[in-house]
């Protein structure tokens, strides 16, 4: 075999094993927090200490939710979002994101057992933000995971959560 023949296969097999080999390692560790540590550090940071604040994303960590508990990922995602990362296809800042309730009651269970969590009998006072007369609002409403927390309540009442590790004081904005 010529030299350039052997270059050429040498070159094709390299660039077969560049996709495996990734993709082996992505197999590996995607059920890792740590994985996405590689491109997310901020976010990992809100998870991983105190430092940026008390944050339920640090919460959950004490709890052992991973980052794939809230955020599901496969293989094939995963791929995608390596090749959008590597080839700049992204916005930075990324864009905020919500997420459906189903998410939070996949472990939470449902209004009927969130609510007695904040009776008054609990926290001493009356309004139960969980159990208000604006029905069953979305968690993303009021709690938010990797920055504070904004209870929409006191857009119209006094305030029950101020001096609350986590939470923040309403300022007339959506959090
Ligand atoms: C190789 C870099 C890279 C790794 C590793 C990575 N991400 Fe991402 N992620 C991105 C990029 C780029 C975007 C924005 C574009 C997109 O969605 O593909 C993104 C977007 C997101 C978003 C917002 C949009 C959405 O799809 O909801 C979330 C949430 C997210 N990543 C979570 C994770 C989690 C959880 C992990 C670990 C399992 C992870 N990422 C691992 C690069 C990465
Ligand atoms: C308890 C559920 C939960 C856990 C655990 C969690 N997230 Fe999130 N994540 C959310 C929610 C909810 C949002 C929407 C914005 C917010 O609430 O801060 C979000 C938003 C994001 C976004 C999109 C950008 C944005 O600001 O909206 C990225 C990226 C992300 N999370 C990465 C991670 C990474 C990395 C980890 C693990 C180190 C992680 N998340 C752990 C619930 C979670
Ligand atoms: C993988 C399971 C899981 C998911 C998904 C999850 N949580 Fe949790 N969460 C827990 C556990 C376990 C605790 C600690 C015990 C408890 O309070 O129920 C907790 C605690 C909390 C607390 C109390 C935190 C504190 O500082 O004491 C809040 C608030 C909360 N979760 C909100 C949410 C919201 C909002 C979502 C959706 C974005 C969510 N959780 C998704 C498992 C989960
Ligand atoms: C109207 C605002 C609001 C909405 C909507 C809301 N919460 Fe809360 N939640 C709060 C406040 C305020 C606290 C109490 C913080 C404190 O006193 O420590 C809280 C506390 C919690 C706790 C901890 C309770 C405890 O034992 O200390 C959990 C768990 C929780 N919320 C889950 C959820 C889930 C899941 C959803 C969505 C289905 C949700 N919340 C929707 C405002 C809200
Ligand atoms: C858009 C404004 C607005 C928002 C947001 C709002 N309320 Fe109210 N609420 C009112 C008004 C108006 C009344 C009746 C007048 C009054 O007695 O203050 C009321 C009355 C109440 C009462 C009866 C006792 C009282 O204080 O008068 C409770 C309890 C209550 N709200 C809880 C909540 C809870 C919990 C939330 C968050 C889930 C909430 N409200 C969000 C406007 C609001």
């Amino acid at each position: 075999m010529s030299n350039k023949a052997k270059l050429f296969i040498a070159i094709v097999l390299v660039l077969i094993m560049i996709p495996v080999m990734s993709t082996v390692y992505i197999k590996d560790n995607l059920h890792n927090s740590s994985y996405c540590a590689n491109c997310h550090e901020g976010y990992y940071a809100t998870w991983d200490n105190l430092e940026s604040g008390h944050t339920l994303a640090h919460a959950h960590n004490q709890t052992g939710t991973s980052c794939q508990s809230c955020h599901s990922r496969g293989l094939e995602e995963s791929i995608v979002e390596v090749v959008n990362y590597y080839s700049g296809n992204y916005y930075d800042p990324l864009p905020e994101i919500t997420l459906p309730m189903g998410t939070c009651f996949s472990c939470h269970g449902s209004y009927d057992d969130i609510i007695p969590l904040l009776s008054p009998e609990i926290t001493g006072h009356q309004h139960n933000p969980h159990d208000g007369h604006l029905g069953e609002l979305e968690c993303s409403e009021c709690h938010s995971v990797h920055k504070v927390s904004i209870n929409t309540c006191d857009e119209c009442h006094a305030p029950v959560t101020e001096d609350k590790p986590g939470w923040g004081v309403w300022e007339g904005k959506e959090n």
